[in-house]
């Protein structure tokens, strides 16, 4: 099978992380996991955009150079990564060498081609945004709003990309291969913006007017601006990629394409536009096209979360006060694929109660608890069990097989009912067969051996599931268990004789912080 290669979205180090990031940041890093888990070969590739305006004006604000000031805010990311064990293969930094030397050799290639081309613009242009301002920002007074400050006509030469030409081939692209956006409903509203795409797309910027960027090799008066440069990182950090050549090399062949993890602001028109005609332009065909996972947002009491607002969410700062297994198993359990959702600490809190203390944390101790009181943890195989054992057995499966299709689906919140259905039935069969009682009876000592053994095959299987949510917990649990990985295409059976370890509460239920 193909490599899984995964990428999320590069960062902007114009401010400190915040939870959008980490979320996309957990779910790429969960679906990499999953594949891991499947026994797929995996690269996960995730980094920080750390060239631009904005991080220009953010240094000079801050009074710092702006290598210097990235560089503080790329290990703030870093470290945030370490702490919610976010498992990347790959460092996407732009400011990187090589980085810079791929973009220029595209850029150069791209211009002896005619792909790119100088131009003069003519327009009004707000000095106090540092951009040309279009017919769309004007008023209904046909003034430029307060918000512009001084508006001045100025021309201006940039280098322009020959972005309209691949129109059309876009449009039949798009048709063509449904799978190039999940979720399908993105589809029609990436359509509508292609259609209505006409002029080409301005990729450079005077340096007089920004220096912090990558010089054009032909021209060392302009830097490329923004997407250029950011949307190659998916390519020049890629193992074995060779911007020299229209034909790639065999190591990069091997692995590209990607699943491009991203955020819906930003599918049209950077990825769902600029980018796949940009590929096309370097000489990628059609079967080399990348596919878009586009996910929702996490909204705050339903509004955008914002500095001015002031109601930025600090996932360190969260991670340290309820633990990263809390933070990583909300930001994926509580919010579907492609949809938008609420951020609230008490979600967080109640999620984490409900699910991991009194769900699968209850029941591994429980478990394990009755196995060492009843049987000093030594479980015997059963050759013909109950029918509601084989019954459990059947729908654990069956669950299994769900979270399977769910997780390729990229339905992770999905997946996480299917892990839940298993350990609520787990839970349900303790009240059921109430092994306390059949310990009391001698009688029911085969019985009781095949409770304990449809327990612990419920628990590991659940464990199991729990790998790619939390490596850490799932982990310590199976090492509880004494056992490795279940298999997920076929039934977690217990096929020889075991001795379980010794339990250890591994989900302290979480308080809720009294109210300041
Ligand atoms: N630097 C560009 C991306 C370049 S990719 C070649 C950028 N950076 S960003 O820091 O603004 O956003 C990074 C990612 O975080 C984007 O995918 C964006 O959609 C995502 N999120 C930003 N805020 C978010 C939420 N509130 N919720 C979920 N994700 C959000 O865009």
């Amino acid at each position: 099978m193909k490599p899984f290669f995964i990428t999320t979205a590069i960062d902007y180090t114009n401010g400190a992380p915040h939870i959008g990031h980490a979320y996309e940041k957990v779910l790429a890093d969960v679906l990499a996991r999953y594949q891991r888990l499947r026994g797929r070969e995996v690269f996960f590739l995730t980094g920080v955009d750390q060239h631009g305006q904005k991080v220009q004006q953010s240094a000079e604000k801050a009074g710092v150079a702006p290598a210097e000031f990235v560089a503080g805010i790329t290990e703030k990311f870093r470290a945030l990564w370490t702490k919610l064990d976010i498992s990347y293969d790959g460092w996407a930094a732009t400011t990187d060498a090589a980085h810079k030397a791929a973009v220029q050799t595209l850029l150069q290639r791209l211009f002896d081609e005619g792909q790119l081309y100088k131009a003069a613009q003519k327009g009004f242009y707000s000095v106090r945004q540092e951009q040309f301002l279009t017919e769309k920002e004007r008023g209904p007074d046909g003034t430029f709003g307060a918000e512009w400050g001084e508006v001045v006509e100025l021309e201006e030469e940039n280098y322009y990309f020959r972005l309209a030409e691949h129109r059309d081939w876009l449009l039949a692209y798009i048709d063509a291969h449904p799978g190039f956006i999940t979720p399908d409903f993105r589809r029609a509203e990436l359509r509508n913006a292609v259609e209505k795409l006409s002029g080409d797309l301005c990729v450079s910027r005077p340096k007089s007017r920004l220096a912090w960027g990558i010089e054009f090799p032909f021209d060392p008066e302009f830097v490329t601006y923004v997407w250029f440069d950011a949307l190659v990182n998916y390519i020049s950090f890629a193992p074995g990629f060779d911007p020299q050549s229209k034909a790639q090399n065999p190591e990069f062949a091997a692995l590209w394409p990607a699943l491009h993890v991203i955020g819906k602001d930003i599918m049209v028109p950077a990825h769902g536009v600029y980018w796949p005609i940009m590929l096309r332009a370097i000489g990628f065909s059609d079967e080399e096209m990348p596919a878009l996972l586009v996910h929702g947002w996490w909204n705050i009491s339903g509004e955008k979360m914002s500095k001015s607002v002031g109601n930025v969410v600090d996932p360190a700062a969260l991670a340290d006060q309820f633990g990263p297994a809390a933070v990583r198993y909300y930001l994926v359990a509580d919010i579907a694929t492609g949809q938008d959702a609420d951020f609230s600490p008490e979600r967080l809190i109640q999620r984490y109660n409900v699910d991991l203390a009194n769900g699968f944390g209850n029941l591994l101790n429980r478990t394990l608890n009755m196995a060492q009181r009843y049987r000093g943890g030594a479980l015997a195989p059963v050759a013909a069990p109950s029918e509601d054992v084989q019954t459990l057995r059947a729908e654990n499966f069956n669950d299994a097989a769900v979270y399977r299709e769910k997780f390729d689906a990229f339905k992770v919140h999905q997946a996480l009912e299917a892990f839940a259905a298993i350990v609520t039935r787990a839970n349900v069969f303790v009240d059921t067969s109430a092994p306390w009682k059949l310990a009391k009876d001698p009688t029911a000592a085969a019985r009781l051996d095949e409770v304990l053994v449809a327990l612990v095959e419920s628990v590991h299987l659940a464990a199991t599931l729990l790998l790619p949510i939390l490596p850490d917990k799932a982990h310590a649990a199976l090492a509880q268990l004494q056992l490795a990985p279940a298999p997920l295409d076929a039934p977690a059976v217990l096929t020889a004789s075991h001795q379980l370890g010794a339990p250890e509460p591994l989900f302290p239920r979480l308080e809720t912080p009294a109210a300041s």
